[in-house]
């Protein structure tokens, strides 16, 4: 089967196991895609940047520019097999280029621990509400006193940061315990779990929201709403919530059997993902105008809404702490691969164990994420540039690191490896190739750019 593939990559391994089979790199790669992204920010992002046309502008990056990003990863993670700044060292050494790529794959793995510094917390506040569902908090209550639960629990570094360390905790755990026992068992019965919850969800939005209102203010678009600032967010939403950009796609990508077809897992993967961030926005957006909350809330909108929803629907108490038990489990499926490119690369240039990469890794990174526990109370008033210490570490990776990571890997992908080399891995040179390669190429890295320059003012106005 393999003999007539290029005789090193075909036969290249990974060192830390592989999927055992399609599905399960696909679930893994839902799993990781799946999360915070999709039902926390989504929604408030979407509300922040005035709705429809936002949300437009997100699904347009997600095909023109998502899943080229994401076949590239996937691509240059299997045939490189090793952690992201391997491999692209690697790869470019055997392209005859230079092993100075590897940078791209120390940004990503950087842009990583930064993004877990943050989501850990945001997993760890998902983590409470499992416990405050489950003690009848929301039970019967409005939006005054929802509201004045989320402010009590935020505004308490000590609560807020005890579950960001029992959230790491578990993210650890999972990363320690390596590829198949650990990465694996977890998705399995997450992700569907998650949807018919969310469809649950939805019946309910439907019959006791705003659906109207809300519909409207997803579809309808505004473009005068719309200013390159969110478009950049629409942009850097579209990165985060597929995880790509930083090389966790890549990493989990080293460890798929060979004969997979990539374009059908990031396809797959790209649908999951988007159906259930639409499906976020169906059920909390009509639930925000019902009860006259804000849409463009910010980080809090989830933990109002949804508690809101539940506190008055029949057998709430139960479906609430299920829902935020689903959505722990979310978060923690892809806070693994948040962390997985930096253990990956411990292991492999430092002769670490897994056990032992992920704890210094997870010390690492929870230490960092006490700067976004305290900038929800203690220094929730020192801003600088564009705002708290985590809107500044939010606006860094998913604006900036993702989106520039993006461009250098597809730039990678399209330009430095050679035709024979990614078409081996897409399967042959035919349309899919051909469209793939006309997007990384230039689609991606230049619609990337363009974007990034308009939002921070460098190109000027035509019109
Ligand atoms: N995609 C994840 C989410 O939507 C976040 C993530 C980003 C995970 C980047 C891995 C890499 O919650």
């Amino acid at each position: 089967m393999l003999s007539n593939k290029a005789a090193g990559p075909a036969k290249r391994t990974s060192l830390h196991g592989h999927w055992s089979s399609r599905m399960a790199f696909i679930l893994a790669v839902t799993g990781s895609a799946v999360g915070l992204g999709n039902i926390w920010k989504f929604p408030y992002v979407a509300g922040q940047n005035g709705g429809g046309a936002f949300v437009l502008v997100y699904l347009a990056c997600v095909a023109i520019i998502g899943m080229p990003v994401m076949m590239s990863e996937i691509l240059l993670g299997r045939r490189g097999r090793r952690n992201p700044v391997a491999t692209m060292a690697l790869l470019g050494e055997e392209e005859g280029k230079s092993r100075n790529w590897q940078w791209v794959g120390g940004m990503g793995v950087l842009a990583g621990i930064l993004i877990l510094s943050y989501y850990s917390v945001i997993g760890g506040w998902t983590l409470a509400y499992v416990f405050k569902s489950g003690m009848g908090e929301f039970f019967g209550a409005d939006a005054t006193r929802v509201t004045t639960i989320r402010d009590g629990f935020i505004g308490s570094w000590a609560l807020l940061g005890s579950f960001h360390t029992v959230f790491m905790g578990l993210t650890v755990y999972v990363v320690a315990r390596g590829v198949e026992r650990g990465l694996e068992q977890a998705v399995r019965f997450m992700v569907p779990a998650l949807l018919l919850l969310m469809l649950a969800l939805l019946g309910y939005s439907i019959n006791s929201g705003h659906f109207g209102a809300g519909l409207e203010f997803m579809f309808s678009p505004d473009f005068s709403k719309l200013t390159w600032d969110s478009v950049l967010a629409a942009m850097g939403q579209a990165f985060f919530t597929l995880s790509i950009g930083m090389g966790a796609v890549m990493a989990y990508g080293a460890y798929l059997p060979e004969e997979t077809s990539i374009t059908g897992s990031a396809t797959a993967v790209a649908i999951a993902d988007t159906t259930i961030a639409i499906l976020a926005g169906l059920v909390i957006f009509p639930l925000v105008f019902a009860n006259g909350l804000d849409p463009a809330d910010g980080p809090g909108l989830v933990f109002v809404t949804l508690p809101l929803a539940f506190g008055q629907m029949p057998g709430g108490v139960f479906f609430s702490t299920l829902f935020f038990i689903l959505l722990s489990f979310a978060a923690w499926t892809s806070a693994i691969s948040l962390m997985e490119p930096a253990v990956a690369w411990l292991v492999e240039h430092r002769n670490r164990t897994r056990a032992q990469a992920a704890v210094i890794m997870g010390l690492l990174i929870w230490t960092m994420g006490v700067g976004t526990v305290l900038s929800f109370n203690v220094l929730s008033e020192f801003k600088f540039l564009k705002g708290t210490i985590f809107d500044n570490l939010d606006h860094l990776t998913i604006n900036i690191m993702l989106p520039l990571g993006g461009v250098l890997i597809t730039v990678f992908a399209g330009w430095v490896l050679c035709r024979n080399s990614t078409a081996d891995e897409l399967g042959g040179a035919g349309t899919i190739y051909k469209l793939w390669r006309v997007l990384a190429r230039y689609v991606a890295p230049i619609g990337i750019l363009f974007v990034f320059l308009k939002a921070v003012g460098l190109l000027p106005d035509l019109a």
